[in-house]
């Protein structure tokens, strides 16, 4: 019988756009968040690895019997162990392969040399201290440049003379790989044809995402059942779990992958490290549960950094300002072994997003990877694959442009956007961008800080001698890896999948292949589905992160999990609502063609007030079904995306910088923000404001630097400086909002949009308060000892 609805309307739908409070915060607010560390299995071993104090070394003689001497010291592995499992070696996610202990030689510093296993943390850090390990040092490449000099020493011995790798062929003994996209002759035509044109050399540093919480895993080998259960700070725990199937030879359905609680991950906690590797050999060798938890520092010296990319870009325009072409040689340093985690098909990760924001009809950008003595890495650090990189050096670029043309940069950019009505818009270096509407964007950012009044005010300081400086970046982003034509990740497609389980009582479990790391999506899930079904969002609750029971998905990075799990959501709460249609005109007795979805419940149609609600369909799809129909009321939804989704933003950044110190205050900082539908406003704001500290923190403060001999010299957060809330400055946040046209909500990614739009806003605006002064182009980090020297040699007085 039909029901009336007033009674019974679920009173917490709280769908798309509402800001409520993260579920998760409270069990993290009262520390009862459960990370890796938080786990103690019975008999449980502790794992400490030895480390090369040499960049670049032979290993002369590993001897381990005085470690083994040491109380509560179990055993310890070398590579001459893991060979005998076929696991000296491993294989990177970017095709090439890597040593999980030093095999041979070292070739950075810290690299992992022994695995020492005993019954405490402190035993194990005592016994890895005991290795007695004998080097050789060898000549040691650091400069990226130098990497492939003919006298170069050869620094992969194992893949010496072989000049075939894995994208493509190789051109000496240390280069990876060369990648091109777009038209070389065409884009050097129209470039010698340009009226006006700039050239500029930019360096992005090499940075960590050094997330709070380092990288970590417990192996737990049952031996009885021959089931492996590893514990792991992942991102992506069903990746993994194939890794570790195809590396070990364990059944994958023997395998289980749990990711707990993450202290973020930022990119790195993506790759396989030779940590995992060894407390997994360590447990099944053993017959003991094994744990692993990096300190700080080998946090930053071993797991995967990010950028490092060094670019050289011209562009050209017509004396007008209007953009014709753009040209880019990139050298992207590597490290030791190529463990950069990009989708197969795209070495350089996305980094040909750098045609930007700017209708360029010509275009090429060509990378070429080296090795040096170096960690490896080239981890997408909050960043779509190499995003970042290419958002830098095209706001950069503008702004060289801007100045050699004299000309505002709003004016130049305003001049340049791909239009509205240019949308789906074909870039020259071959992606279909979905929507945007960059002018909307910027003009609401230039009013919300009062741009003319800023350029007047920094007109009448520059004329007293003061520095002052305003700088612009509106940048296009790329998320959502990805369509599965074209995106793998060692050949697994990056689709990412969602199931949806409605309980009798109208609550619901959903679970994703995704994991997050801080992102809030056990609030945003939860969202999408009672948006979509019309329960209540308490009611739902989202689990993520154990491969035993959530379906296949490649994980949370690069800004994907929106884009893809996001609309897998969407697709499947859809599917659900298409069998609950048909339920409910059995409980309203009409046909299906009779019943809508009108306000979140099932209304026959021209009959308003009678209804069903989702929570009486639930019930009744365990209690009393139609004839025939199967019970229940779930669904797993596999969503391939059609396309990637192109969020972007427009940031302002005011500067006053002392000229007596060189110390630069960032004074206000506008973000306006274009990630489509917006789920939850707040969640967005908080994403916004820590990629914005993480941006700031690249402009202005960090590097992981190396001196001639390789020796790391940011080991540690005393050299590699996290913004604290005294540095951070107050961010001014606000959107419009574009909707993708093709993702089913019409969201797109927004975590990482932050971290790559805005360092060059920072940048910018330096220079644009020193660009009187004849300076055009800062390096990151701009410390003040870097704004001094700049000040004195342009002779300004202190
Ligand atoms: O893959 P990851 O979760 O790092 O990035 P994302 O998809 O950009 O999402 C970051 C957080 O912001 C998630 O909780 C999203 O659901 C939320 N978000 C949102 O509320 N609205 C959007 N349009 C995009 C993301």
């Amino acid at each position: 019988m039909a029901v009336e609805s007033a009674n019974l309307e679920p009173k917490g739908i709280q769908g798309l756009g509402k800001a409520i409070k993260r579920k998760e915060d409270p069990r993290f607010i009262v520390g009862k968040g459960n990370y890796l560390d938080d786990i103690n299995l019975p008999g449980m071993l502790h794992m400490a690895l030895v480390h090369s104090p040499y960049a670049h070394a032979k290993i002369l003689n590993i001897d381990t019997s005085e470690a083994l001497k040491i109380p509560g010291v179990k055993a310890v592995i070398t590579s001459k162990e893991l060979a005998g499992a076929g696991l000296a070696w491993i294989p990177t996610l970017a095709g090439d392969k890597q040593m999980v202990l030093a095999d041979g030689k070292v070739l950075y510093q810290y690299q992992e040399v022994a695995a020492v296993f005993a019954e405490s943390r402190q035993a194990a850090a005592d016994g890895a201290a005991a290795v007695q390990v004998e080097y050789e040092p060898l000549p040691v490449v650091v400069d990226p440049f130098k990497a492939t000099a003919p006298d170069a020493p050869v620094l992969r011995e194992d893949i010496k003379g072989n000049m075939t790798g894995a994208h493509g062929p190789r051109r000496h003994d240390n280069h990876i790989w060369t990648w091109d996209v777009g038209s070389k002759d065409e884009t050097e035509k129209a470039l010698a044809q340009s009226e006006v044109r700039i050239k500029q050399h930019m360096v992005y540093p090499r940075s960590h995402p050094a997330p709070l919480e380092p990288c970590g895993c417990i192996g737990d080998m049952n031996k009885a059942t021959g089931r492996l259960t590893v514990y792991m700070t992942s991102q992506a725990p069903h990746a993994i779990r194939t890794v570790l199937s195809l590396v070990t030879g364990i059944p994958e359905n023997n395998i289980r992958v749990i990711s707990p609680d993450i202290g973020g991950g930022f990119g790195n906690k993506v790759p396989v490290y030779p940590g995992y590797v060894c407390a997994i050999v360590g447990s099944i060798v053993l017959g003991a549960p094994v744990k692993w938890v990096e300190t700080r520092t080998e946090n930053l010296t071993t797991t995967g950094f990010a950028r490092d990319f060094h670019m050289d870009i011209e562009i050209g325009a017509t004396k007008e300002g209007k953009v014709t072409a753009m040209k880019v040689y990139t050298l992207a340093d590597h490290g030791a072994f190529d463990a950069a985690a990009d989708p197969s098909k795209y070495p350089a990760g996305l980094f040909s997003i750098c045609t930007g924001s700017y209708d360029f009809q010509k275009a090429y950008a060509q990378v070429e990877a080296v090795y040096t003595n170096k960690a490896p890495g080239g981890v997408a650090y909050r960043c779509s694959f190499r995003v970042t990189e290419a958002s830098y050096l095209i706001e950069r670029s503008m702004d060289v442009l801007a100045h050699e043309l004299k000309m505002d940069p709003a004016e130049l950019r305003l001049k340049n956007f791909i239009q509205p009505s240019q949308f789906p818009y074909p870039s020259a270096l071959g992606w279909t961008y979905d929507s945007g509407d960059y002018e909307k964007t910027l003009k609401v950012a230039l009013e919300r800080i009062g741009y003319a009044e800023l350029r007047k005010e920094q007109a009448e300081k520059r004329a007293r001698g003061e520095l002052m400086g305003i700088g612009i970046s509106t940048f296009t982003e790329i998320v959502g890896a990805g369509p599965s034509k074209d995106f793998d990740i060692l050949g697994i497609k990056m689709f990412d999948g969602a199931e949806i389980r409605v309980h009798p009582s109208g609550s619901a479990i959903v679970r994703a292949g995704t994991r997050h790391q801080g992102q809030g999506h056990e609030t945003t899930w939860a969202q999408i589905v009672s948006e979509e079904l019309g329960l209540d969002v308490d009611k739902i609750i989202v689990e993520e992160g154990d491969t035993d029971t959530a379906p296949y998905g490649l994980g949370t990075y690069a800004s994907r999990s929106t884009p893809t799990a996001g609309g897998a959501m969407a697709l499947g709460a859809r599917r659900i609502r298409e069998k609950a249609k048909k339920i409910a005109a059995h409980l309203l007795e009409v046909g299906e063609n009779d019943v809508e979805w009108v306000d979140k419940k099932f209304v026959v149609k021209g009959v308003p007030g009678k209804s069903v609600t989702m929570n009486e369909v639930a019930f009744a799809a365990y209690t009393n079904l139609p004839p025939g129909m199967e019970p229940g009321l779930e669904t797993t939804y596999y969503y391939d995306p059609p396309n990637l989704t192109f969020p972007h933003g427009a940031y302002i950044c005011v500067v006053d910088i002392d000229k007596g110190t060189g110390e630069v205050k960032v004074r206000r900082f506008v973000a306006i923000d274009d990630c489509g539908t917006i789920i939850n406003p707040m969640i967005v704001e908080g994403q916004v404001h820590g990629g914005l500290t993480e941006g700031f923190a690249m402009a202005f403060m960090q590097e992981i630097a190396f001196d001639e001999q390789g020796n790391n010299l940011s080991s540690n957060f005393t050299d590699y400086l996290l913004p604290t809330a005294l540095e951070t400055p107050k961010w001014e946040t606000g959107h419009t909002v574009t909707p993708s046209p093709h993702h089913p909500i019409g969201a797109k990614g927004v975590g990482e949009s932050p971290t790559v739009g805005s360092p060059a806003a920072f940048v910018n605006a330096v220079v644009d308060a020193l660009a009187h002064l004849g300076v055009r182009h800062i390096d990151m980090p701009i410390t003040r000892e870097k704004v001094w020297k700049v000040l004195r040699q342009a002779g300004v007085d202190s």
